[in-house]
């Protein structure tokens, strides 16, 4: 029997009775729910709207359901409308009319709200802890090629040397960014909505900090038709998400360019590879892909749930059942990609050599080439038009800057001596990059370490 049956003279029609029905996904927040009401009840007691003694029953029933549903003796029951009508329903199958004393002054306005983000604010907790952890494996592989020599690339084309560390480390700032944004979302996301019931909130004397207090939120909040109606906290969260697997995808897409022959920077351990049924000699970077694939969904998450709000009137609309299936694919997105991009990262093979040989190709020192002219005394300019006849010289002689004759570059400017060479070599053009947030490798170790003691873990 549905919770508002007294009103109605016939059941709900089968197809849509399932149509209507949130069980099958809302059921993962049963914990949430069952706290949320034991908070609930204990406040009651406490505040004289219910008799202390059936407070206590009720809390206890709950906790007796919980302990159920977590030994096994109790399972979802499919069939009920949700996850808050199977709670209740269950308690008051166990405490007669005890039991449907619970929804006094609640709404499952209030209480859906209030489980989503208990439930999300758990959540997020463990994907902060995920993403610190890649935060740290990034420092730690940084910390170990600080002086691995590589090219660093604009427009895909070879730009200047940087280091495979330096690389490393633009993608830690992006997680410590990333573990920003979580830890904002649950800022905003940190009250209590209980006690404003379906709306309008209650002529029941609630104490509502009580309420917040009890669950560990810091307050309750501050307007009731806003608190039922709110899922900023979702779209901040998949907003967040999105950007983390935006993140994930550009360095997923990294692996898959240096896993290829082309680039052989890298290989990936054989437990986070794949072959192919017909190509013997493949070794396929699928979880790098998968990771770029999967943020479409993410962003696709996203989408959704800014579009089922725009345009709700407030307060409660039942489009907001829509948020659920969104924000947890969201979430368990990220978590599933975190707890493979990880251990990927960690245990591949970096090849320091092919960096550094691709970096000595493509004239990537030739802004080095410049600054030497413009140390002695020539404007940049003047410099920069120098050295890129210097580089039409050597793509038309099949040389490099390397091994271009110093008489021939005395012919294009008196100013060069032996010197040159020396000034453009790969690991002083890295070396001499000291300026903040630059590759040279005492930088790069600097930079890991900040971020290692901003985690909070040791080197
Ligand atoms: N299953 C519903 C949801 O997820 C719970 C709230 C139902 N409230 C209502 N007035 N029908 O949003």
């Amino acid at each position: 029997m549905k919770l508002w049956a007294g009103r109605f003279h016939k059941e709900l029609d089968k197809t849509t009775d399932d149509f209507n029905s949130s069980i099958s996904f809302d059921s993962r927040m049963v914990k949430e729910d069952i706290q949320g009401s034991i908070a609930h009840a204990t406040m009651l007691g406490e505040s004289g709207v219910l008799a202390q003694e059936e407070a206590a029953k009720i809390c206890q029933g709950l906790k007796d359901i919980l302990a159920d549903l977590e030994s096994g003796k109790l399972s979802i029951d499919e069939t009920a409308e949700d996850v808050h009508t199977f709670v209740e329903g269950e308690l008051t199958a166990r405490l007669g009319d005890t039991g449907k004393r619970l929804h006094t002054a609640r709404s499952r306005n209030d209480q859906v709200a209030v489980d989503l983000r208990l439930y999300l604010k758990k959540e997020c907790a463990e994907l902060l802890k995920l993403l610190n952890g890649l935060t740290e494996t990034m420092c730690r592989k940084a910390l170990e090629y600080k002086g691995a020599v590589m090219p660093g690339y604009t427009h895909m084309q070879r730009a200047q040397p940087v280091t495979f560390g330096h690389h490393l480390m633009a993608y830690a700032e992006m997680f410590l960014r990333d573990a920003g944004r979580l830890q904002d979302a649950v800022k905003r996301m940190d009250y209590c909505p209980l006690g404003s019931c379906a709306l309008a909130g209650t002529t029941y004397p609630l104490k509502r900090e009580r309420t917040a207090e009890l669950l560990g939120f810091a307050g309750p909040t501050q307007n009731s038709l806003d608190a039922v109606s709110d899922r900023d906290f979702c779209l901040e969260l998949s907003s967040a998400i999105a950007i983390c697997m935006v993140h994930l995808s550009r360095l997923s897409e990294e692996i898959i360019l240096w896993c290829s022959w082309e680039f052989k920077f890298i290989e990936l351990d054989d437990a986070y590879s794949t072959g192919s049924s017909i190509m013997p000699q493949k070794k396929n970077p699928d979880i790098a892909e998968l990771v770029r694939g999967k943020t479409g969904r993410a962003v696709g998450d996203m989408v959704t749930l800014y579009t089922m709000m725009k345009g709700l009137p407030l307060a409660y609309d039942k489009d907001m059942q829509e948020d659920k299936e969104a924000i947890f694919d969201a979430v368990d997105t990220l978590s599933m990609c975190l707890k493979t991009v990880t251990p990927m990262i960690a245990t591949m093979k970096v090849l320091t050599k092919n960096m550094r040989a691709a970096a000595a190709k493509g004239f990537i020192n030739a802004t080095d080439c410049a600054d030497y002219l413009v140390g002695k005394g020539v404007p940049f300019r003047t410099a920069y038009k120098i050295t890129g006849e210097i580089v039409a010289y050597c793509i038309e002689h099949n040389l490099t800057l390397e091994t271009l004759p110093i008489e021939t570059y005395k012919k294009f400017s008196e100013n060069f001596d032996e010197g040159i060479y020396d000034a453009i070599s790969l690991e002083r053009c890295v070396n001499g990059r000291k300026v903040l947030g630059g590759p040279a490798p005492e930088n790069v170790e600097a930079q890991a370490k900040r971020v290692l003691a901003l985690l909070g873990v040791k080197e």
